[in-house]
């Protein structure tokens, strides 16, 4: 193997991780014009911006979104703290001793168990466990004396085992092991995470929060799916039922999408009824579906029993003419449901936001109750949701906080600027405003001089770092997409008037420098 070929190899070669990617001018100037609307728009609806952190307690997660949902169950980014290695070694002498293995057995979990504690407590030795090592320590030091004793044919009593598990168990607790964490999957839970730790509930009432950023979720990848993708969201937080907030939201997240120009946007609104109401229904639908089992794949069948009411967006083929066979939620509203509905509906149509009611429209998410509604838009395929949202009234009480009332949404941003992006609503590349084409050491400083002035009225310049024949500067400045070119040589600082070439049609002409930076910022007023 040559030498060449060897290095070659040796090479590093890095890729953005599946389901992640860079995005890149000019597109990002695309992004930034999305989140500057947004920004606008949002606050002329009161709402204020949170950033809350991007990874929070686990349980957060699976409390608010629900642990039997995909999002929970198979699709997030977990972390275990340092230590959690010791709950499954505590997990497998427990499982060792309900399933009756033989004392010895036991034994030798436990020394492992208190062998593996020792060393990591002793790594982390602070003044809080300083006891615990050496509770620990003892422990190791019994349980192998046991085992010598075993081996020589000296049983000790059951009871003795027992005292020696008991004991692992209160070390076990008596040590902090962390709490697992997880990167968001969405932005709901920590919003309200954040509503209940500030005491928001004191301040005027709704509070209307919204954010923009990355969430994560281990999903297929594919076009319009990502693991890292962005969400907007806005949440409104402590408000009461009335409709009028619902539909507002709606109208808000309606509005700006036509402001972005996007194209093909439906709405579909749902009322999936409240904890008086749904359990019955989801009972009846369950009792039909089990009527059905057999005809129903593997996932289906076990969602019969873990949340019936998802097999509502199943979208496989064979499926389908047995779901719209199925009982209607619309029918099985309780009057304060119902009305709630009718009023959602109303004020939709008084804000002449136009929708389509989906009695299938359930929402991959637990924390729904009422009003739930997702938007699509053109170009995207089979992932074209572009925004999910809904009410989620018990949602605060269920994370510890004031019962309060709550409706929101995101929009999913990758896929909104995918959408603009088929319709051609793609960025013009970022050119320059001005190429500054100097030669000779003083016409640099000048240059230097120039540039910044420039900048400061908001012109974007290119000032090469090394000096080029004009002829050469020329060509790089049309290779930028550079409006003008200034030159800036001997003459000019002879005679103290500066060349402005116009790179489209070649012109070119003197200017003194506070005229020249005149015409430009004028110019640079006139093309924005
Ligand atoms: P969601 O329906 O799970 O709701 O997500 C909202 C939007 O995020 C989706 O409609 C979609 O546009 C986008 N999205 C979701 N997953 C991906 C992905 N893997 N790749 C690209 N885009 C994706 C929520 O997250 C709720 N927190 C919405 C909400 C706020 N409800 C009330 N308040």
């Amino acid at each position: 193997m040559s030498e060449g070929t060897a290095k070659k190899e040796e090479r590093p070669k890095f890729q953005a991780i599946r389901g992640t990617r860079d995005l890149l001018p000019p597109e990002t100037s695309l992004w930034n014009h999305v989140e500057q609307t947004a920004h606008e728009m949002f606050a002329t609806y009161g709402f204020g911006e949170i950033r809350p952190p991007i990874f929070e307690s686990t349980d957060l997660f699976a409390r608010a979104v629900g642990g039997e949902t995909d999002i929970v169950s198979k699709e997030m980014y977990t972390f275990e703290p340092k230590l959690e290695f010791l709950r499954e070694h505590f997990r497998s002498i427990d499982d060792a001793m309900h399933n009756e293995s033989s004392l010895l057995r036991v034994l030798q979990l436990v020394a492992v168990f208190s062998g593996s504690l020792t060393r990591a407590l002793i790594l982390k030795q602070t003044v809080d466990n300083r006891e615990t090592v050496q509770l620990s320590d003892e422990l190791e030091h019994h349980v192998s004396v046991s085992i010598a004793r075993w081996n020589r044919g000296e049983h000790e009593p059951d009871q003795k085992w027992r005292e020696w598990l008991s004991r692992a168990e209160q070390i076990l607790w008596s040590i902090d092991l962390g709490v697992r964490e997880s990167l968001r999957p969405e932005g709901t839970a920590g919003v309200c995470r954040a509503y209940i730790e500030h005491n928001m509930n004191q301040l005027p009432q709704p509070v209307k929060l919204y954010y923009v950023g990355p969430m994560f979720r281990r999903e297929r990848p594919q076009k319009g799916r990502y693991r890292q993708f962005y969400q907007i969201g806005a949440e409104v937080l402590g408000g009461s039922e009335a409709p009028a907030i619902d539909a507002e939201v709606i109208e808000m997240v309606m509005t700006f999408f036509a402001r972005l120009g996007l194209e093909g946007v439906e709405l579909d609104i749902n009322c999936i009824g409240d904890k008086k109401c749904r359990p019955k229904y989801v009972e009846l639908l369950r009792a039909e579906l089990r009527k059905v089992k057999d005809k129903l794949g593997a996932d289906s069948q076990r969602r019969i029993e873990t949340n019936p009411l998802r097999m509502l967006d199943s979208k496989l083929e064979n499926e389908q003419k047995l779901i719209e066979g199925l009982p209607h939620i619309a029918d099985h509203l309780c009057d304060e449901c119902a009305e709630n509905y009718r009023g959602v509906k109303k004020e939709l149509e008084l804000r002449g936001v136009k929708y389509r009611e989906n009695w299938r429209l359930v929402r991959g998410l637990d924390y729904y109750s009422r009003t739930t509604f997702e938007i699509t838009a053109k170009g995207l395929g089979s992932q074209n949701a572009v925004c999910g949202g809904g009410r989620y009234d018990g949602l605060m009480e269920l994370l510890g906080g004031p019962p309060t009332r709550a409706t929101g949404f995101a929009i999913g941003e990758d896929r909104l600027i995918l959408s603009l992006q088929e319709a051609g609503k793609t960025p013009a590349a970022q050119g320059r405003d001005v190429y500054i084409a100097w030669m000779g050491e003083k016409a640099y400083a000048t240059a230097i001089h120039a540039a910044k002035n420039l900048h400061a009225a908001g012109l974007s310049v290119e000032l090469p770092p090394v000096e080029q024949k004009f002829g050469k500067a020329l060509g790089q400045a049309d290779k930028l997409g550079a409006r003008y070119a200034l030159i800036l040589g001997d003459n000019e600082l002879a005679s103290g008037e500066w060349t402005l070439k116009t790179l489209a049609s070649g012109e070119q002409a003197k200017f003194k420098e506070a005229d020249l930076l005149d015409l430009l910022r004028k110019s640079k007023a006139v093309s924005s």
